[in-house]
């Protein structure tokens, strides 16, 4: 696309001209929009960016080496990567917490706390990417992945907590689709350039009640088992977000001989515009069953699958 290609090459050179020989940090959360943010800088100035990735343990199943596979030494992209490994800061500051706002609170707070550290570390940052798309210009509360950075620092003023000059916002212009365009263009994988939104909080607000390690197993493995099913039925492409959640209902079941007494997984699936108002997919009932049948013999405490019909409004899209 020449357009993208002109884009690619005109933010190329505004950058270099911007930046001189400054320091830039990005907190890279492997969604679309800090991805591509990010590549763009890294084309731009290479190693004088320096990318930090929060795995707060409440990331998608294997997602952390996903993006550490991608952006990491082990990549093919010009920059350094920094992985903090933070799950266990975070599961021992959600212990014992079952209120979604306060949930959300801590996550948002935990995740600056553990980036103003790394920021530290690293010294003197002139610049601070965002990756800052055109909707959340106009009209912020959209759901997105770019919004992962920007719910958190909603909550506690990321830029605030982080010394630096001045913010570099390149995808500031774009739609969605233009800033996928640029990630093709620019070689991002396929699978991170079409990745469906995932909230900044994370599986926080897709296990209801208290988090613990062991229900974010249950919620990682039951999600992966359904992504997978919707790929091998051809639907993701379709839906416009699909996940499993972890209700915190237990309800008695029968394996085998044996009475259980487990978890209920709910399964969402949304076909919506702009998030802000959805309509439940119709998803093919064998498709269904298979991932019914599929959940409650490979993941261990979880005996019952639901499937989520609701509209939003006046549900939500997540469940906290
Ligand atoms: P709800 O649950 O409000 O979600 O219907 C609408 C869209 O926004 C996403 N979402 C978030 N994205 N940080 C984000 O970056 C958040 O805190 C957050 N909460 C919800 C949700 O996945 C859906 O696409």
């Amino acid at each position: 696309d020449w357009r993208m290609d002109a884009f690619v090459e005109e933010s190329v050179r505004a950058i270099r001209t911007k930046v001189g020989d400054g320091k830039v940090l990005c907190a890279l959360s492997g969604g679309v929009d800090s991805s591509v943010a990010a590549v763009l800088l890294s084309r731009a100035v290479g190693r004088q960016l320096t990318c930090v990735f929060v795995d707060h343990g409440l990331l998608r199943k294997n997602e952390g080496d996903e993006v550490e596979a991608v952006f990491g030494p082990e990549g093919e992209y010009d920059l350094n990567f920094i992985r903090v490994n933070a799950q266990e800061r975070f599961y021992d500051k959600l212990a014992g917490v079952s209120e979604p706002e306060k949930k959300r609170k801590i996550i948002g707070e935990e995740f600056i706390r553990v980036f103003e550290e790394e920021a530290e570390k690293i010294g003197a940052v002139d610049f601070l990417v965002q990756g800052t798309i055109y909707p959340d210009v106009v009209e912020s509360g959209l759901g997105g992945e770019s919004a992962v950075i920007k719910s958190h620092h909603n909550v506690g003023g990321l830029p605030d907590y982080v010394d630096f000059k001045e913010i570099i916002e390149p995808l500031k212009s774009l739609f969605k689709d233009e800033v996928r365009k640029v990630g093709l263009e620019l070689g991002i994988p396929e699978h991170l350039v079409f990745r469906q939104p995932f909230p900044g909080p994370g599986l926080g607000v897709r296990i209801v009640g208290e988090v613990t390690a062991e229900k974010v197993k249950m919620v990682q493995d039951a999600d992966a088992i359904y992504r997978e099913e919707i790929a091998e039925a051809g639907l993701d492409r379709e839906l416009n977000q699909y996940f499993a959640a972890l209700t915190n209902m237990r309800s008695v079941g029968v394996m085998g001989d044996e009475r259980t007494y487990d978890y209920a997984v709910a399964l969402r699936a949304v076909n919506t515009v702009d998030f802000m108002t959805a309509e439940a997919a119709e998803i093919p009932w064998d498709v269904l069953k298979k991932v019914m049948s599929r959940i409650i013999n490979e993941v261990n405490g979880v005996n019952r699958v639901l499937y989520d019909v609701s509209s939003k409004p006046p549900g939500t899209i997540e469940f906290e």
